[in-house]
Formats: structure tokens, sequence, C-alpha cells
């Protein structure tokens, strides 16, 4: 299969893999992961397609959840050969989430954290995803919210911020951040890499999965849980009144 690498993953691999499961990644240990785990329907004796599974540790997650099968896809070799190591009881593929190898109604459920935001055309993956889905299928997936994610950062009084807003007064023309466009984000991790993400409000994604044929079930902004308070105060202040990302339950 050929596969279109806008983003790659490969480079941070092992990285991530430490990271998510010695519990350094904040984002996904006191923000993304309770979200999601909040909102899962009832899992067991189910399909699961795990999408955009990186290195899969949301395979042990979901695994005590008690499922039929759990099944990974996500676009980075480097990622899946992690997976399959790490994971020997789940079924990992290499392959993109616009053309998935699956055949038609094959999953009861898929979870996919972080991972739609990569690609810019949605349409283009739900389209997808309710084929694979069985009839009655739920689709759990979260994504970077644009309040965090489609700011622009500014330096006042040495500090740095994450701005949205505009200049208030009557010829002020200066709009700090886009909101409601469908922003082309590029994120800059420490070592100078990029990556591209494809940041929207939630009504566009409402938009695209109703057109879609989805039905809406749940949406949540999140919340910095409170055991982030003992580890990090300044990271709990900010992303439990700052919603870092969002999730959507829909079903088919
Ligand atoms: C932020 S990581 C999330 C990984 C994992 N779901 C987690 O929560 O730890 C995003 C993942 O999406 C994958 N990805 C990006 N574009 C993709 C595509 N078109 N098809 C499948 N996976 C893709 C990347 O390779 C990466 O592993």
């Amino acid at each position: 299969m050929s596969i279109n690498r806008s983003n790659d993953y490969d480079k941070f691999a092992s990285k991530r893999h430490y990271e998510v499961t010695n519990g350094i990644k904040k984002s996904l240990r006191f923000v993304e992961k309770p979200m999601m785990i909040s909102m899962l329907p009832d899992l067991k004796d189910k399909k699961i397609l795990m999408l955009g599974c990186g290195t899969a540790e949301e395979s042990e997650l979901l695994s005590k959840y008690e499922p039929k099968k759990l099944t990974g896809i996500d676009i980075s070799e480097k990622s899946i050969a992690i997976a399959r190591k790490s994971y020997p009881n789940c079924n990992f593929y290499v392959g993109d989430m616009i053309k998935l190898p699956f055949k038609d109604n094959e999953f009861d459920f898929i979870f996919s954290s972080l991972a739609i935001s990569h690609v810019e055309d949605k349409d283009r993956v739900f389209k997808e995803l309710y084929r694979v889905l069985n009839n009655e299928g739920e689709l759990l997936f979260s994504v970077g919210h644009p309040m965090r994610f489609a700011t622009e950062k500014i330096n006042y009084n040495d500090s740095t911020y994450h701005v949205i807003g505009f200049e208030t007064s009557d010829n002020g023309k200066q709009i700090l951040g886009k909101y409601m466009s469908h922003t082309k984000q590029i994120n800059y991790f420490k070592d100078g890499e990029i990556l591209k993400e494809y940041i929207a409000p939630p009504s566009f994604f409402f938009e695209v999965l109703i057109n879609n044929h989805f039905k809406i079930e749940n949406f949540k902004e999140s919340r910095c849980i409170e055991d982030c308070k003992k580890i990090d105060i300044n990271y709990y202040n900010r992303f439990h009144e700052i919603p870092q990302f969002m999730a959507f339950l829909v079903k088919k």
C-alpha cells in the first residue's frame, strides 16, 4: 500500500513509548486519557479498532474492559513495531486512516486518541470510519481543542502567553489566533522537529459527523484531573480551566 506520510511519528516512536508508559506525558495522564475513559461505552466482547494507535499503550487500558479483539493501525512503521513487541495479544497494521485495509462493518467500536487531527480531509476519514463500523457501532475520538491549539504565542512582561483575542480599540485591527478556521497548525517539538495538525472548532466536527450520518451521543471538553495537583499545580490550574482537548462519542 502506498502511504501518504504527512506526519512522521517514526522519529518520536521510542521516546513517546517511554514517556507514555512512565506517566511523563501529563497531557495524556491527567487530561486526555481521563476524559476518554469517562466516555467509554460498554466494551465487553466488542471488536475494537484503535485508530492512529501509535505505540499503542491504549491497548493496555482498553483490554481491562474485556473486549473480544483489539486491532490497532497507525501510519508510523516504527510505532507499530514497538506496539507489536509490547502488546503481542493485539493485531497491528501499518496503514493510513483515509484508506483502511478492513472490510465493511468489521468493528463494533473505534477508539482514536489525538490522531484524526493529523489528517486534513476529515470528511474522507469519517466516511471510512462509517464504512468499517457495523450497524449501531460507536466511535470515540479526541482531538486538540482550538482554545489551546489555535492560539498564537505572544511575549508580554517576560512571559509567553497562548492567546486568542482581538484588539478592542475602535480602530484596532489585530486578531490573535484563529478559532473558527480549519487551521493548519505546526507543532514544534523540543528537538526542532515539526508535525502538522489541522485544528478545528467543535462546530466543524459536528457538521462533518452529521453530514456523514453519525448520531452524536456525547461531547466533552477536557479538564485536568485533581491527581495532577500534587505533581504540578501550575499545569493543573492552567488546564483545569482551559480545554486542551475535546472528545466526541458518536454512533453509526
Ligand atoms: C499524538 S499520536 C497518538 C498516539 C496514540 N493514539 C496515543 O494516544 O498515545 C498521533 C498518531 O497518529 C498517527 N497518524 C497520523 N496520521 C495518520 C494517518 N493518516 N493514518 C494513521 N495514523 C496516523 C501518527 O503516526 C501517531 O502515531
